[in-house]
């Protein structure tokens, strides 16, 4: 058997022989195979979605939806999530292995002396509406921090590619945080560098006179395992804006800025905020029965269900669980939390779901945890995006040392009119 694919071109009735490697073959080797037209263009793949298009080799995320397993570098994420920490895993997916104790003393050094913004920032930010979106504040300042930086555009140099993604991984938490309180009519308050990465990000949003701010550990625990989980996703759809925008070799900044955008989107970010509103519909328990009717009849999609690639448990989803007890324990019960169980325990019996392979994702106990701590359903998809910045980094950082990729610049298949012959508004209006 060898690993190619023999192509019978009906048209023609010509053959051609594609090689297949790592299960998929080149695109651009179908560019030979074409019609009886003299200038007919080869054939190309139509793929809307990239539903079935690898657009790189990676080496950072693995996923296999079907076993419901994630790893990062190699490593699952259950055990990442139980005993690692944010920065730790934030270390391993930037820099591809584990660090040594004095390459994470390091780390966590560079990461929280970069913590501070440039003042001027601070203006910036201080200049939105007294309502905007705190994703669209993240979005602007972070795409803003690469003209405080111009030596970013250097990405051909490893201490500067280095010196970025430290900076960026260290300033998410102080611009989220800031995008929280100016919503709120607080002043920004200063990271405080002898707190740990996590417990200074409460800190920033929390702290009101008191002179340290000190968040009870097992939330700040909860809320760490919170970021390890959202790290990364390997070709999501806000990584495939950042590796797209990051081709044209623009600095990372404005690369994440992309990314951030793309996660702002409710088709992405947004569905924890969708599954909260379900069980605030839903009221009762009692009221579930006719609820999963109304699923199954497609009348609605029960939230926080179902993925595009896990058919199986959402590995994050059952960490998740264990960290919403872990929270509600500190903060009191959410009563939608019983009913949020109560639909998961009937949901996983009914033949629909199990047909189907729905499962819980990760947004569905997502948004109780973060409601427990008491955000707004506006800030769900910052923290996502806080979580997330580590990743968006690796990719880019495996994008701008790979060989093999270009400028992403997709083909399409053109639908509109041709070779019109324009008339002048003079005639066309007389
Ligand atoms: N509730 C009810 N039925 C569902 C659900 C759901 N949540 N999800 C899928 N189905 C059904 C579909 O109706 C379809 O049934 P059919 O074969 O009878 O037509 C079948 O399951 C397959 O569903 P698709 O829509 O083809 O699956 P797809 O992979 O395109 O969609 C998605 C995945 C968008 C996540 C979907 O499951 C969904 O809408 N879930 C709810 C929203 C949600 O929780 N999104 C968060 C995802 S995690 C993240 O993005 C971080």
């Amino acid at each position: 058997m060898t690993d190619s694919l023999t192509v019978r071109d009906n048209r023609t009735g010509q053959e051609y022989e594609v090689p297949i490697t790592d299960g998929t073959i080149k695109a651009a080797d179908l560019g030979q195979i074409k019609g009886t037209g003299e200038d007919e263009p080869g054939l190309a793949v139509y793929d809307p979605g990239f539903v079935n298009t690898a657009s790189c080799r990676s080496a950072v995320t693995y996923i296999d939806g079907d076993k419901g397993i994630l790893e990062y570098r190699g490593y699952p994420i259950e055990q990442l999530a139980e005993h690692s920490n944010f920065m730790e895993v934030a270390y391993l997916l930037i820099h591809g292995s584990l660090p040594s104790k004095a390459e994470y003393d390091a780390w966590v050094h560079e990461i929280t002396f970069h913590t501070f913004v440039h003042e001027n920032v601070k203006s910036f930010m201080e200049g939105f509406r007294y309502d905007a979106h705190p994703m669209g504040m993240l979005m602007a300042s972070v795409g803003a921090l690469s003209t405080f930086y111009p030596d970013a555009r250097n990405i051909s140099d490893a201490e500067n590619r280095h010196m970025q993604i430290v900076r960026m991984i260290a300033k998410m938490p102080t611009l989220g945080a800031w995008s929280f309180r100016h919503a709120q009519g607080k002043p920004f308050i200063y990271p405080d560098n002898d707190l740990s990465y996590t417990a200074n990000f409460l800190s920033m949003l929390f702290k009101m006179s008191e002179k340290n701010f000190e968040a009870d550990e097992r939330l700040v625990r909860a809320l760490d395992v919170l970021f390890i989980l959202h790290a990364d996703h390997e070709q999501n759809c806000s990584t495939n804006a950042v590796r797209s925008v990051g081709s044209s070799q623009v600095d990372p900044y404005s690369a994440v800025s992309a990314g951030v955008g793309a996660l702002f989107g409710p088709l992405h970010g947004g569905a924890n905020e969708a599954v909260l509103r379900m069980l605030r519909r839903i009221g009762g328990k009692e009221n579930i029965p006719a609820f999963i009717e109304g699923v199954k009849n497609g009348n609605e999609r029960l939230m926080g269900f179902g993925h595009r690639v896990y058919k199986n448990y959402d590995p994050r989803a059952k960490i998740i669980k264990k960290s919403a007890e872990d929270v509600f324990e500190v903060t009191g019960t959410n009563p939608l939390l019983d009913i949020a169980l109560e639909l998961e325990k009937i949901a996983l019996e009914d033949e629909y779901f199990v047909k189907r392979k729905l499962y819980p994702n990760v947004d569905f106990y997502s948004g109780l945890i973060y409601e427990a701590f008491q955000f707004p359903p506006e800030m769900f998809t910052v923290l996502f995006a806080i979580g997330r910045t580590p990743g968006w980094l690796a990719q880019w950082l495996e994008l701008v040392q790979d060989k093999e990729q270009k400028i992403a610049r997709p083909k399409q298949i053109y639908t509109g009119d041709r070779t019109l012959d324009f008339v002048p508004a003079s005639e066309r209006w007389a």
